[in-house]
């Protein structure tokens, strides 16, 4: 499903990620930790473009990425993302949130689209909150909506950038809920997050980034029980450490 080879990035002189070699199957569910500014958010963002690379290949679903704005589109159609910030529109409902783009991007007749929408916020438990402004809703509710909302796009992939760190304690497990269910029905799924109960329990394999590089990468009893590298070791004492 994506296939990246030799990736290289550079901010200005600043080289954020370093000769990243990535595969993943289709169905495959992979969750990437790694210290603050290691590169995560970097890495899958380039995966559907909305970061530029310099070096190296990335290829979704058979598409080799270029700069070419159809090509992008193409790619962009079959890859899902979910940010820590939810990006809701605060000046639309819920329901006209999840209709937006299928409405102007894939031209589906409004009635349609709003088929489409209740089904999948049935789907995260929030049918009920369709008419409500994001900010009438808790940060949990609006990260479920922010996931049916990509979910109405039918993508193949989906990419999670740390959505639950912004998260009240309380709120973390209705959002990994509906996480955890997305896998079992075999989205391919590539999480950047620090919750290590959902990576134990979900992922097929763990990768720990640290400087732009990918240091280690394993299924999860391997990376948890036999972490190779002592940047690994020393990540996972910090944060399993409280
Ligand atoms: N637009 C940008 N211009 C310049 N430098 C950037 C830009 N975006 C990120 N960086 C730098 O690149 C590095 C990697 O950033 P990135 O956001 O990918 O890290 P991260 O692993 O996701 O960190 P965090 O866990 O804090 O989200 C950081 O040092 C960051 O300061
Ligand atoms: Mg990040």
């Amino acid at each position: 499903m994506i296939e990246i080879t030799r990736l290289n990035k550079w901010y200005g002189d600043f080289h954020v990620l370093r000769d990243i070699d990535l595969t993943v199957a289709k169905g495959e569910r992979i969750v990437i930790c790694g210290p603050s500014g290691s590169g995560k958010s970097t890495m899958i963002r380039c995966i559907n473009h909305l970061e530029e690379h310099q070096q190296g290949e990335i290829v979704v679903g058979g598409i080799p990425m270029t700069r070419d704005v159809k090509r992008i589109e193409q790619i962009r159609r079959r890859v899902g993302m979910v940010f820590q910030h939810f990006n809701l529109f605060p000046h639309l409902t819920v329901l006209e949130n999840c209709c937006l783009a299928q409405v102007w991007v894939q031209k589906k007749p409004r009635r349609e689209a709003e088929k489409i929408a209740m089904e999948y916020l049935e789907r995260v438990r929030i049918a009920n909150q369709a008419q409500k402004y994001p900010g009438q809703l808790s940060g949990g509710q609006q990260q479920r909506v922010a996931i049916a909302r990509s979910l109405c796009m039918h993508p193949e992939i989906m990419l999670f950038d740390e959505p639950t760190s912004a998260l009240d304690p309380e709120m973390i497990k209705e959002v990994l809920d509906v996480m955890v269910q997305l896998a079992s029905e075999g989205m391919t799924m590539l999480c950047v997050t620090h919750e290590m109960g959902f990576a134990k329990t979900v992922a097929d394999r763990v990768i720990f980034m640290d400087q732009g590089q990918i240091i280690e990468q394993n299924p999860p009893t391997e990376f948890f029980g036999n972490p190779r590298s002592a940047r690994t070791r020393e990540f996972l004492s910090q944060i399993l450490g409280h």
